[in-house]
């Protein structure tokens, strides 16, 4: 008698859908980072195809998939947001249930949350998600590879994010939590992270020994920082409120007097797309102590451990 293997979808929406195995991921992209040269690589994602939907822009998350999935032996398929019109055109439940008839996973880039959930509900192949309005988890996997490559450990490290509670924020929160990082987080009030996956994080950080703190005061937040973290103060779909969220985050640049605060050896991160004079200062983004060209390569290594995995 053949016995049947019965393999579960499995969906990262959230960076709470890597919690048991971030350690492992990020040890697995360090490993296929240094593998041999093409030809004599590892495929075992051969002949698998990968759908991804982008309801809007994106430089390092379409060509970091798409290469991604052809170094690891399959293909990917990028879908722009005017092609399909999800929501628009078709539901977003048919949609997802037509691409999981072609397609091996799917990754998705969203304006809403809501919808990539119902999104991969329908799916019946994994879905990945590559940005909704509530988190980023492939950002947060590069970026902590990022981390773990410079400082060779992250456990007891102190990132500090300063800038908009958005959802790379949101993520950093879970992802240091489960890592056991210290993370604070300097917001106006008004724009602090997600009520919610900020108890999520605090409760696994008790679990690990570590702390997650969100504040208003961007110095009182850098002091003693390993990491110092800042994204745009303007995400994709809030462009009407430009003018407005300058204004108010002002006082949250990461520029010259604020690094001072922060550890010896700190490092600047950010997710990219960057405004220079904005969100940061250019001798901080330019400088010696930036990685942010590191981070956008290693959304490539970190993804293709998660391609490895969920496929
Ligand atoms: N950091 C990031 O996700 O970049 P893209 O929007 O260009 O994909
Ligand atoms: N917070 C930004 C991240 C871009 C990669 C946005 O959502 O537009």
């Amino acid at each position: 008698m053949t016995s049947m293997v019965i393999q579960l979808k499995r969906d990262i929406i959230s960076v709470l859908d890597m919690k048991d195995d971030f350690k492992k991921i990020l040890d697995k992209a360090l490993k296929t980072k240094t593998e041999p040269p093409k030809g004599r690589r590892p495929e075992p994602l051969k002949r698998k195809v990968l759908a991804m939907v982008f309801e809007k822009p994106s430089l390092r998350t379409r060509i970091s998939f798409e290469v991604g999935m052809t170094q690891l032996g399959g293909t990917a398929i990028c879908i722009s947001p005017d092609e399909v019109q999800i929501g628009k055109r078709e539901t977003v439940a048919d949609v997802a249930k037509v691409l999981s008839r072609y397609v091996d996973g799917i990754m998705y880039r969203a304006f809403c949350n809501e919808t990539m959930r119902e999104f991969a509900e329908n799916a019946t192949v994994p879905v990945i998600n590559g940005l909704d309005d509530m988190e980023h988890p492939c950002q947060c996997a590069g970026d902590l590879l990022t981390i773990l490559e410079k400082k060779k450990k992250l456990k007891g490290l102190q990132l500090t994010y300063v800038g908009d509670g958005n959802n790379v924020c949101n993520s950093l929160l879970l992802g240091c939590a489960i890592t056991g990082m210290n993370m604070r987080a300097a917001t106006p009030k008004s724009h602090a992270p997600d009520d919610g996956l900020l108890a999520k994080a605090q409760e696994i950080a008790k679990e690990k020994g570590c702390t997650i703190e969100t504040m208003s005061n961007p110095f009182e937040a850098a002091e003693g920082a390993d990491v110092l973290y800042t994204d745009t103060w303007v995400s994709m779909g809030q462009e009407a409120e430009k003018e407005e969220r300058e204004n108010l985050f002002l006082p949250f640049q990461v520029n010259a007097k604020l690094v001072e605060k922060a550890n010896k050896n700190w490092l600047f991160m950010h997710c990219l797309p960057a405004h220079r004079g904005h969100e940061v200062s250019e001798e901080i983004i330019d400088g010696p102590r930036s990685v942010v060209f590191d981070q956008a390569e290693n959304r490539l290594h970190a993804q293709k451990a998660i391609l490895a995995t969920v496929l």
